[in-house]
């Protein structure tokens, strides 16, 4: 059989990721977004959002690119699109409706509802958005019945699990494969489509649509759930005097807990843990199964109480009161090695301390025009050392490495004050104290 050509409907994160990685595995990919500038950046073969090693492997493929293998085009047309695909996966976002906690599935729905019509032969579509479970049956129904193919016109639900950060490593060299399918044709073509991790020992799990729909949100959940878990801990290190994180090291030596996703601090954000684990509730609910799901209620609200427990941190290191205090924020993206600020703890925090008064001055190594976008009133600094410069206290609230090489005596030269706040629990306190800082963290003890 010759290799199917693919297209990807939506170019975010996932999208723009999962095309270029199609290509790389050698497939002919046309990729389509509603977005015209996305469009134009990617036909330039530019990311358009920081992933690394993205633009590299956009650059590698984009027809018209120098030295590209020309295998990774672009269109704003669903005919062409129809035409070329054999495969369609369908990588559009599906984000928090406004207001409530259910999911927006209107682009979705949209995607479908351009493309069906224009599926004149056999063709799979495959869902790889997070959608609510039920959603699959009921977009298999909608392309059968609007594609002139008829139920030539199938669909297939392929979760995606990569992380921001490290796209494209999750993208090639995935941990897992689900698909959810209604027949063996999707599955003949989707093992075909991922020959090459699956021979690099990848596991393919062949599922139904719920149980693949579920997968993703239950994966995600649990994650939010084991992020909250340590973060409940260190509330309760912080009444008793304990370690949160000497406790996180020792519990998660018990392989059956884990090391991982043991951090605590400002808690969890992003376009997808947040959003995600609110749709599952609000499913569930639809779904008459909500107290299955009454934890994950408390796995949000421990996490947005820690968001708050660092504006209390920074207003007792201020000795009572944030109004006219200078705060340096060092980190806006919702974690490292992105340049995401959806739904961002740092800039959570940062917002809520300018809110009361405080003069707030942020930091970030690839979320600056991002965070000045979302958050145009903060103060922004070209760098840590810039931020710092005159602060009352020094808030780190977003990971990246460059943070962890910062020198505390040369940081310390430029602040009013020698007091840094850990919201990640990633700095090490001893060479903070050591050079005169005092030195705080959430669910840590105070020396
Ligand atoms: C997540 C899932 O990990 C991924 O599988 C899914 O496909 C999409 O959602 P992502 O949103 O990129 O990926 O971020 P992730 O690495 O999971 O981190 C989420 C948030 O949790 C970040 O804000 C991070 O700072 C926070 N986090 C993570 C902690 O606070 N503590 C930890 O121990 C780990």
């Amino acid at each position: 059989m010759a290799s199917p050509r693919i297209t990807v409907i939506g170019l975010g994160y996932l999208g723009a990721t999962h095309a270029a990685a199609m290509a790389e595995l050698g497939f002919e990919v046309l990729g389509l977004d509603v977005v015209p500038e996305k469009m134009r950046k990617l036909e330039q073969g530019s990311a358009p959002m920081f992933e690394p090693g993205l633009e590299e492997l956009l650059r590698s493929h984009v027809a018209g690119v120098e030295g590209s293998s020309g295998r990774l085009r672009f269109t704003d047309s669903w005919e062409e699109i129809a035409a070329f695909g054999d495969i369609h996966f369908l990588c559009v976002n599906t984000p928090q409706k406004h207001g409530e906690y259910g999911c927006d599935m209107s682009y979705v729905d949209r995607a479908v509802d351009s493309l069906a019509p224009h599926l004149e032969r056999p063709a799979l579509v495959v869902g790889k958005s997070t959608v609510p479970v039920g959603s699959a049956e009921r977009l298999a129904a909608r392309i059968a019945a609007l594609a002139p193919a008829g139920a030539d016109a199938e669909l297939a639900w392929n979760p995606e699990f990569l992380r921001e950060g490290f796209a494209v490593k999750d993208t090639l060299h995935p941990d897992r494969i689900v698909i959810g399918v209604g027949g063996p044709r999707a599955e003949a073509l989707l093992r075909d489509v991922y020959a090459t991790p699956v021979a690099e020992g990848t596991p393919f799990l062949v599922t139904d649509f719920p149980t693949a729909e579920l997968v993703k949100t239950s994966a995600n959940s649990f994650l939010a759930t084991k992020i909250s878990f340590i973060n409940a801990m260190a509330e309760v290190c912080e009444a008793a005097g304990g370690d949160v994180v000497k406790l996180a090291e020792a519990i998660g030596h018990d392989d059956r807990i884990g090391r991982k996703f043991l951090r605590a601090g400002i808690g969890f954000g992003g376009g997808c843990l947040p959003k995600d684990i609110r749709a599952f509730m609000a499913r569930a609910g639809e779904l008459g199964a909500s107290e299955a799901l009454t934890f994950l209620r408390e796995v949000d609200s421990i996490n947005m109480r820690r968001r708050a427990q660092m504006v209390e941190l920074a207003r007792e290191a201020l000795g009572g009161a944030l109004l006219g205090k200078r705060i340096a924020v060092l980190g806006a993206t919702f974690k490292p090695d992105s340049d995401d600020v959806r739904d961002s703890p740092a800039l959570n925090v940062a917002g809520q301390l300018h809110l009361q008064g405080a003069q707030v001055t942020v930091y970030d190594p690839k979320g600056m025009h991002n965070a000045r976008a979302v958050f145009p009133t903060l103060g922004y600094a070209p760098s840590a050392l810039d931020a710092a410069r005159g602060a009352d206290v020094v808030l780190h609230l977003t990971e990246w490495a460059e943070f962890k090489e910062l020198d505390p005596a040369a940081l310390g030269d430029v602040t009013a004050a020698r007091h840094i706040l850990d919201g990640r629990n990633t700095l090490d306190p001893t060479l903070w104290r050591k050079a005169g800082w005092t030195f705080r963290a959430l669910g840590r003890p105070t020396l």
